[in-house]
């Protein structure tokens, strides 16, 4: 991975390319997002529902599929981006800092949105998030019950009440990707071509919205368990 950023970034890839990628891939990442809150949303139906949907998701696609390729394909997608998104991110850092190489002596107090100061950090964050979520509700190896047919008791389990911190780690994360997504999604609509004033409001509002209805949509699952309106 290092070395093939070192190859882009030493080669005349643009940095309006390496922009387009980070937008579309940002993109694919965020209609996941979309489709997994559905999913998870699908818990407030019941623990029926919820397993099936599960189960559903690896079936998707056969017979002309083999079972769980739909999923694999996905994986491999998801992946994909998050590579190239990473990627793009850190060849655009360095040449940025390149073409600045003596810091600024006085760094301006207020430097750009909290949101944009803070994407770098704000991403590893998401990442580190993301590895402990998939060892958890994925393979279930840090889970409690870790039942790969009953994600339904997965979930419960996991944000019981006394292990309030796993419900704080996953508010953490959760608000992290909001912020991220905030001026990810902002920044996507500047380079996939928005260019006006009246745009870049509209863009800034959608931006919120789009992020407001992630994080809310998220954390409601968590927090339904441990106020025992999910159990
Ligand atoms: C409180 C919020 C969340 C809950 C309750 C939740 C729940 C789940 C569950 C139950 C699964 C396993 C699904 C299955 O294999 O049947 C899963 C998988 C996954 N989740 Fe989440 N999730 C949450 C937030 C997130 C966030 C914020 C992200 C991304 C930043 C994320 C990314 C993923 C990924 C990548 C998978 C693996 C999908 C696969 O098997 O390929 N989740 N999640």
């Amino acid at each position: 991975m290092l070395s093939v950023v070192v190859h882009i970034q030493r080669s005349r890839t643009s940095s309006v390319a390496l922009k387009l990628l980070m937008a579309v891939t940002g993109v694919v990442l965020v209609l996941f997002l979309f489709a997994h809150l559905a999913g998870n949303l699908k818990i407030f139906v019941g623990a029926d529902a919820f397993d099936h949907y599960a189960h559903w998701l690896r079936t998707i696609g056969t017979p002309l599929l083999p079972q769980a390729w739909y999923l694999w394909i996905q994986r491999t997608v998801l992946t994909g981006a998050v590579l190239g998104h990473v990627a793009a991110a850190t060849i655009l850092a360095r040449r940025a800092r390149k073409a600045r190489p003596v810091r600024y002596a006085h760094r301006p107090a207020v430097q750009g949105s909290y949101a944009a100061r803070t994407m770098r950090w704000g991403g590893v964050i998401v990442l580190l998030f993301v590895v402990y979520h998939l060892l958890d509700l994925t393979t279930g190896t840090l889970n409690p019950v870790g039942d790969a047919a009953h994600p339904y008791a997965n979930v419960v389990a996991d944000f019981a009440l006394d292990r309030w911190y796993v419900t704080l780690c996953y508010t953490l994360a959760v608000v992290a990707v909001g912020v991220h997504l905030r001026h990810g999604i902002f920044s996507a609509a500047r380079t996939l071509g928005q260019q006006t004033d009246h745009g870049e409001r509209q863009a800034r509002a959608a931006a919120s919205v789009l992020s407001a209805v992630l994080v809310v949509g998220y954390l409601s699952v968590p927090f339904a368990v441990l106020t025992g309106l999910v159990s």
